[in-house]
């Protein structure tokens, strides 16, 4: 028996047991036998003659105190305990290390002939031994030597000094002016094309910006560039928040857990959060790298001027981080669609995550391993927190929060309670019922009852809200829940209660509340919950003809689209109905007819329509479900696709043929592209000489937008054209791996009995890679997202085949292992049949030797819930 990893709580939190100055570390870079020379000064915090040192894998070499050897230390496979220390001391440790096998991408590793490194959250332990923990801050005098043919050596801060060996090697020196904590220190040593430009903050620093691209890759650069200065600027347009280094540099590289890296002045990219060109990448990753860029660059203030105590707050750097990344995307492009982004993230990942068995409120209160909390949770649901406290402060009040913030705590490793106090205190808003948010998990669902009193003229709305059956202590929440009370022609109606004007925004405290509403002389149509004011579920009686009155009318684009989501979801509810009763499933004539016009408004942002038009996703709508009808779903999906191709026919044909753009990244383009490309899918369904002339045309477009939507069009639809154009994609990209990423994506949705041998057989395409987990994701990842009938094929064949890509990953990388196993956590939400081959599965991955702590705890929750 193994035994089992311990869980660490929030509330044994204590102070570290020493203070770090000092610290000087000396890196001697080698494939197989990296030399790490560690020297700090320690000075103890409380009364203890012992210290223990996280470390993992690391060959120790030396143990030396004030310059002497020392041999009071017991070393275990996680740490080093030295004991009978003097109070102040000097520590040295030399240790080796091998980047070369590290194929958990966490420590120092090499990608592509690049080293790299990833200390978030506890990988510095595999770089030395350390108090790797984020409340533990200070200052770095960096030195790295390799041989001459690795040109860049980088580190975090200013380079010092630079110089050849008498050996031949190289070596730079780099120093860091602000402490910090291991998890964000860097290294990178490589050859890389640099795309350099400058910008000049308010105050006048001028600052040089560097991106580190592999060889070959400098025309994909620019576009992260535009994004950084763009995000420089903004920061101090509305945050009043100013860059604080000399440099700032960004490496893209190949192999990489997460999405970036937000380490002091030398951010780590996944590759496919840097590189775009209009040949290689989407209008969809142009706007992502946007936000990451600007997300890891928002990081300097929320996160490394002001980190967090302990894993437990992660929110604190991640859900404010979100906020003003989304804020940044909000006010350089369209609100309302950056809007309708983060609720669609909402509701397909973190409302699943919340009533499932790895459930955790924003601040988690027991971890196992760290990096399973890097979730939708913490990071969206933690930017809806953040957002609702902006919604009740107002921006001037939540600006002034922020600068209280910075002056109490720059420096400092703080609380999320600290945070929610200094926008308490500066705002005067009693925040304290508020703060429940950071300790309740689960998604509140809001019921609510209207009546009209027309002698009265008054409308009555009722709401209560009702928390996880799962959590027996559920306290009410502070709930911001914004309505409009709309007339048919869509006016927003003045809202008065008791004689007094009152704002949009309810403040719901209480388990149930009444609001009557004066001065309404016809039965108005609520919007409820606008722009998702709050991350909850609106259990509200809507009829179908008060949505389309919303969608046709109302002047907010953002409840327009809330309307034409829960339009369809209706339908589709109603349609798992009649397939029950063996009837016929349609989409209403009255749907069907807002949506013919919605497709001829001539002023509405094309990008707008585009997402009016669409279907709910397919986890949007199972979340609608107690048992997921997968069968039937994925038959409604194509039965309305397939009746809009043909009663909307003229209306997608016109929309289509007047998308027009010109390959520009202006909005207007991409707003061009975006209909084009759900209209040419619509019409694929049901193709005629004209649409197999369009898929042919943009499938032969340079815009690799176009082009991915005509070979998605073609393969949904089964059309006849789309065996060849995927081949002739395989064959035209095999040297661009980040393209093949969008070929694995669209082959792992193939929907035939053929899908799960297609998966498998594409493990030994000659671009796949079992340790990249960018290919991983793209191929599995999306099978298992994407295509629910053949992952839920109960023969089993499609979990089968996950479990077992799981159990191989266990050894290669834990942490993608773990991202993956996310489709089996919902185990529970699916009928008799497959509960039980999910568990088999689960069992199976329980059963293994040497399960990581990450699947561990995930799988263990999820056979235990
Ligand atoms: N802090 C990073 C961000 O959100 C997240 C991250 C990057 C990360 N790499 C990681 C988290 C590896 C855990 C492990 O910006
Ligand atoms: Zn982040």
């Amino acid at each position: 028996m193994q035994t089992k990893p311990q869980a660490k709580y929030l509330k044994n939190y204590q102070i570290p047991s020493h203070t770090v100055s000092n610290f000087e570390l000396d890196v001697e870079l080698h494939p197989t036998e990296t030399k790490i020379k560690a020297k700090a000064t320690y000075q103890c915090n409380r009364e203890e003659a012992t210290l223990r040192l996280d470390g993992v894998d690391l060959q120790l070499n030396t143990v030396r105190v004030n310059g002497e050897d020392f041999k009071d230390y017991v070393q275990e496979p996680t740490s080093l305990t030295l004991s009978n220390l003097p109070e102040k001391f000097t520590l040295e440790i030399e240790n080796t290390i091998s980047p070369s096998t590290n194929t958990s991408l966490e420590g120092l590793y090499l990608s592509e002939g690049a080293y790299c490194t990833q200390c978030e959250a506890e990988g510095f332990r595999k770089i030395t031994y350390f108090l790797d923990r984020p409340d533990v801050l200070t200052d770095y005098l960096v030195t790295i030597t390799a041989e001459k043919n690795i040109t860049y050596l980088l580190s975090n801060g200013n380079k010092i000094s630079e110089g050849k060996l008498p050996d031949g090697r190289h070596y730079t020196k780099w120093q860091d002016p602000h402490k910090k904590p291991s998890y964000l220190f860097a290294l990178v040593a490589g050859d890389f094309d640099v795309l350099r430009d400058k910008f000049t903050t308010r105050s006048g620093r001028e600052v040089d910006l560097e991106i580190f691209v592999d060889k070959g890759n400098l025309s994909k650069a620019p576009h992260a560039m535009t994004s950084l200065i763009n995000a420089m600027k903004w920061d101090e347009a509305r945050f009043n928040l100013e860059y604080d280094l000399d440099i700032y540099m960004i490496v893209a590289v190949d192999f990489f857990n997460m999405g970036a890296m937000e380490n002091k002045g030398l951010n780590v990219f996944n590759s496919a959060c840097v590189l775009a060109n209009q040949q290689t990448a989407t209008d969809r990753d142009y706007h992502t790298i946007e936000s990451i860029v600007g997300h890891e660059y928002f990081h300097n203030w929320t996160g490394n001027r002001v980190t967090c105590r302990d894993w437990f707050q992660l929110s604190l750097k991640e859900g404010l981080t979100v906020f003003r990344d989304q804020e940044f995307s909000s006010d350089l492009g369209s609100r309302a669609l950056n809007r309708i982004d983060a609720v669609m993230a909402m509701r397909t990942h973190q409302f699943a995550e919340d009533s499932g068995p790895m459930a955790h409120p924003i601040r988690p209160e027991k971890v196992i391993e760290m990096n399973n909390f890097y979730t939708v949770t913490v990071y969206n649901k933690g930017a809806e927190v953040i957002r609702m406290m902006h919604t009740l402060l107002g921006e001037e009040n939540f600006q002034k929060g922020m600068q209280l913030y910075f002056q109490r705590h720059d420096g400092q490793a703080v609380t999320c309670d600290d945070f929610v106090s200094a926008m308490n205190d500066a705002s005067g808003k009693c925040l304290n019922q508020f703060k429940l948010w950071y300790s309740q998990f689960g998604t509140p669902k809001i019921k609510v009852e209207t009546e009209y009193k027309q002698n009265e003229q008054k409308f009555v709305l009722k709401l209560e809200q009702i928390h996880a059956a799962s959590d027996p202590v559920a306290q009410p929440l502070h709930i911001p829940f914004a309505i409009e009370l709309l007339d048919e022609e869509g006016n927003s109606l003045p809202l008065s209660i008791n004689g007094h004007s009152v704002g949009s925004v309810l403040e719901l405290t209480e388990h149930t509340a009444s609001y009557e509403f004066e001065n309404i002389c016809k039965r108005p149509i609520p919007v409820l919950l606008e722009n998702f004011s709050a991350p909850c579920i609106v259990e509200y009686d809507y009829h179908l003809t008060d949505l389309l009155d919303i969608l046709k009318h109302a002047s907010s684009d953002y409840s327009r689209w809330e309307a034409a989501q829960r339009a369809f979801i209706l339908e589709i509810k109603s349609a798992v109905c009649s397939l029950e009763q063996q009837k016929q499933v349609n989409i209403s004539e009255e749907l069907l007819n807002v949506l013919a016009s919605v497709l001829k408004e001539e002023n509405t942002d094309k990008a707008l329509i585009s997402e009016l038009i669409r279907l709910p996703n397919f986890d949007t709508v199972s979340a609608e479900f107690d048992c997921i009808p997968v069968t039937e779903l994925v038959a409604i999906f194509k039965q309305f696709e397939q009746q809009i191709a043909a009663e909307l026919n003229s209306e997608l044909k016109a929309a289509y043929v007047n998308s027009i753009e010109n390959g520009e990244v202006s909005a207007a383009a991409v707003a061009a592209r975006s209909l084009k490309s759900i209209t040419l899918y619509y019409l694929a369904q049901t193709p005629d000489s004209d649409v197999s002339s369009w898929l042919e045309s943009n499938s032969t477009q340079e815009n690799m937008t176009l082009k991915l939507a005509a070979l998605k069009a073609a393969k949904s639809a089964d059309h006849s054209s789309a065996e060849q154009l995927i081949t002739e994609f395989d064959a035209n990209w095999r040297h661009d791996p980040l393209v093949m990423d969008k070929w694995f994506a669209l082959q792992a949705c193939t929907n035939n009995d053929g899908a799960v041998e297609l998966v498998k057989s594409l493990y030994d395409h000659p671009c796949f890679d079992k340790s990249n987990p960018n290919r991983v994701r793209a191929l599995v990842g999306q099978f298992t997202r994407s295509n629910p009938a053949q992952f839920h094929r109960l023969d089993g064949k499609g979990y089968e085949l996950l479990a077992d890509l799981l159990i191989e990953l266990n050894d290669i990388n834990p942490q993608n292992a773990s991202r993956m196993v996310t489709p089996f956590m919902s185990w529970q939400r699916y009928d008799q049949q497959r509960q039980s081959l999910i568990k088999t599965q689960l069992k199976r991955i329980a059963a293994i030797e040497n399960l990581s702590d990450d699947l561990f705890e995930k799988v263990d929750k999820a056979l235990n819930a």
